[in-house]
């Protein structure tokens, strides 16, 4: 068996111990927005460490723990902390903890992140949601090794995003009155800002917003064969879009900002996503 599958199969042996059966559905919150996991009836919470092959997430606004538990009377596992790629992480423990739960059974994955606006109608508290990405990490979390278990070594990745997830949320947005633009995350491998070259750079590649995060958990659970969705809250205006400097402490507070409209609409669609993940 290969090292990564029988490494899959001990965390996934140590979450099933605690919570039973894992939940179909699992939201990965990102900076700032870890707030939502208090919304959750609460089942059982595993801390990161507890995990086997898990590392701890280290950076400001992110904890490391795993919640289990009902939301609006959805069995969702919530991720509170993601690891990035730019805290020194190998790109495969980066997606390992996605890769366990959807080993354990998941099979439909919420990621959400904040990020910075590359145009100039956009605004800090918009939401995006994302329909497609570019990888400008440098790197891809499948390299090496395939286990076949887990996937194809050359995966189609032209519908990364699911389409039906998406249609949903953006029908609890039109419910809401809350506007969800739709477009492309850029993700980089930070850990600086970008500078004002690379972010028309990226705006003449086509993408609309830039972050950190979410491309390599949806490259792995597309490999997996898993639903993604991705929802952006974009914090701040990139680099020279406006002249203002980025501060991480303005990303956590409007992403503290973005938090009760981010939770109401995640709260109106839960039940819809529940449903549809639940057909397949
Ligand atoms: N750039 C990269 N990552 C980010 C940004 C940004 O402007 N805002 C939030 N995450």
């Amino acid at each position: 068996m290969s090292e990564l599958v029988s490494q899959l199969d001990e965390a996934k042996k140590v979450i099933q111990s605690k919570c039973g059966e894992v939940p179909e559905l699992v939201i990965v919150l990102g900076s700032g927005l870890s707030e939502l996991a208090n919304d959750i009836e609460l089942e059982v919470e595993i801390p990161y460490e507890e995990i086997p092959y898990f590392k701890s997430a280290s950076v400001q606004g992110h904890v490391g723990r795993l919640r289990i538990g009902s939301l609006q009377g959805v069995r969702v596992a919530c991720m509170l902390g993601r690891l990035h790629y730019y805290e020194g992480h190998d790109m495969t423990d980066v997606v390992f903890p996605v890769r366990a739960l959807a080993w354990a059974g998941a099979k439909a994955f919420m990621l959400t992140n904040a990020s910075g606006g590359l145009h100039q109608d956009m605004s800090p508290l918009d939401f995006l949601l994302i329909r497609d990405h570019i990888n400008l990490m440098g790197t891809n979390p499948l390299m090496g090794e395939n286990p076949e278990a887990l996937g194809p070594r050359f995966p189609d990745m032209t519908h990364i995003y699911d389409l039906a997830l998406g249609k949903i949320l953006q029908k609890a947005a039109k419910d809401l009155n809350i506007t969800v633009r739709e477009g492309v995350y850029v993700g980089t491998h930070g850990p600086t800002y970008e500078t004002p070259a690379e972010i028309r750079m990226y705006r003449t590649l086509g993408a609309d917003v830039v972050g950190m995060s979410t491309v390599p958990e949806a490259l792995a659970l597309r490999h997996m064969g898993k639903r993604v969705l991705g929802l952006s809250c974009i914090t701040n205006m990139a680099a020279g879009v406006t002249p203002a400097p980025l501060e991480h402490s303005d990303v956590l507070a409007n992403a503290s900002r973005i938090y009760s409209r981010f939770s109401k609409l995640i709260g109106h669609c839960i039940k819809d996503i529940g449903v549809e993940v639940g057909k397949k």
